[in-house]
């Protein structure tokens, strides 16, 4: 598989045992142009049972992440998805022979209360099929700038329902040509990610990771590699095929997370790891863990973006789930078993711990068991 973005370092080689993981967190990219492909229903099968562990595994609702793959209704969501000023970033789609639709439908209710929970359960389990998506050698693509009210017509759902972002998925066609639309978006924008200490934290919000190249212990990781796995073994709360150093797990954890895709590629999360070196206790207690972890991730997002006012939504709730589905999968390929913390803490508490600033929002915390 193509590596589509730069390493902080390479990961895999500290390994003693495969480390496949990454491969499928390189490999994935947005894809805005796709070629026709005949009707798979294997792949649909599988798709639906990937779709139904993730959901399961996260704590999501049923119904809340739906898989269309019906032609009439992809053709539909096709046609009418880019209607309306702001969705016109999405023409491209019209044009492209998309196979199917990841689509995230939830209550009004959810979406525009304080703590959108069934929003980010659902996101989270969604970037969870987009991984496996792309271990199946599919391409994908996000897309929040869709006409909402279009879609839920095209799939027949209620006023009631919410619909944030949909996925377009199928056949990823390779870049050839400089000047193609998906070629130029890729170059100029999704290829590109902020540095690791710029997003990754080490014990408070204001210490910069220290990336430590010097560290070259060697270890094993989990014998798990592959997405479905890897959310069997998150449910099972499965340790243990590992012996990974806690400072590098973490700091793979981390980059799995800068890995992620977000809203306009705008990355505006922070993600900071706690160990007994900074405030565990404070974190841990604030989740209401007791002394079962020996580490802490705290995601944290920036809820006031451009993107709030352009698409009258705020990505945050999005973006922020997609990067606790790399941090929870690389954590489990390591062999560490985590529990994540999507509400139910003490936000003030956790804020503290972290030493969290006001134009900040706690998202979710990852606790390393
Ligand atoms: C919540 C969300 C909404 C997005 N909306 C769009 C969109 O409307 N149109 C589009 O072309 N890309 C969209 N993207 C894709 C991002 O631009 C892309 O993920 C980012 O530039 C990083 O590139 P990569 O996915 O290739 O790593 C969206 C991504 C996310 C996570």
């Amino acid at each position: 598989m193509e590596r589509t973005k730069e390493p902080t370092r390479d990961y895999p080689s500290l390994s003693r045992t495969p480390w496949t993981f990454w491969e499928t967190l390189y490999a994935r990219r947005s894809h805005r142009k796709y070629l026709p492909m005949e009707k798979d229903s294997q792949l649909e099968g599988r798709l639906r049972e990937m779709v139904s562990l993730a959901v399961s595994v996260r704590g999501a609702e049923e119904g809340d992440l739906l898989v269309v793959t019906d032609p009439g209704r992809v053709e539909g969501i096709k046609r009418r998805a880019h209607r309306g000023a702001p969705n016109k970033i999405n023409l491209w789609l019209s044009r492209a022979p998309v196979y199917g639709f990841l689509v995230l439908a939830v209550p009004a209710e959810d979406v525009r209360g304080d703590t959108p929970l069934r929003l980010m359960k659902a996101a989270v389990a969604t970037q969870d099929a987009v991984l496996w998506l792309t271990e199946q050698g599919l391409g994908t693509c996000w897309l929040g700038g869709i006409n909402q009210d279009e879609v839920r017509k095209v799939l027949g759902l209620d006023a009631g329902t919410v619909i944030p972002a949909v996925v377009s998925f199928g056949r990823p066609k390779p870049r050839v040509r400089a000047a193609d639309f998906d070629h130029l978006v890729y170059r100029t924008i999704s290829r590109h990610r902020k540095p690791l200490p710029a997003v990754a934290r080490w014990q408070r919000l204001e210490v910069p990771f220290p990336v430590d190249s010097e560290n070259q212990a060697s270890f094993s990781v989990s014998p798990t590699q592959d997405v479905a796995g890897l959310l069997r073994k998150l449910s099972e709360g499965d340790a243990g095929g590992g012996d990974v150093p806690l400072a590098l797990g973490l700091e793979a954890c981390l980059e799995a997370a800068r890995l992620a895709p977000s809203a306009g590629n705008a990355q505006r999360w922070r993600f900071v790891a706690v160990t007994g070196e900074g405030d565990l206790e404070g974190l841990a207690g604030a989740c209401g863990a007791g002394g079962e972890w020996r580490a802490a991730v705290a995601g944290l997002g920036f809820p006031g973006g451009w993107e709030a006012t352009f698409f009258e939504k705020p990505f945050w709730m999005v973006d922020l789930p997609i990067a606790f589905s790399h941090l929870t999968l690389m954590a489990a390929s390591l062999g560490w078993a985590v529990d994540l913390r999507l509400n139910g803490f003490h936000a003030a508490r956790a804020a503290g711990a972290v030493g969290m600033t006001p134009e900040l929002r706690l998202a979710g915390v990852m606790g390393v068991r």
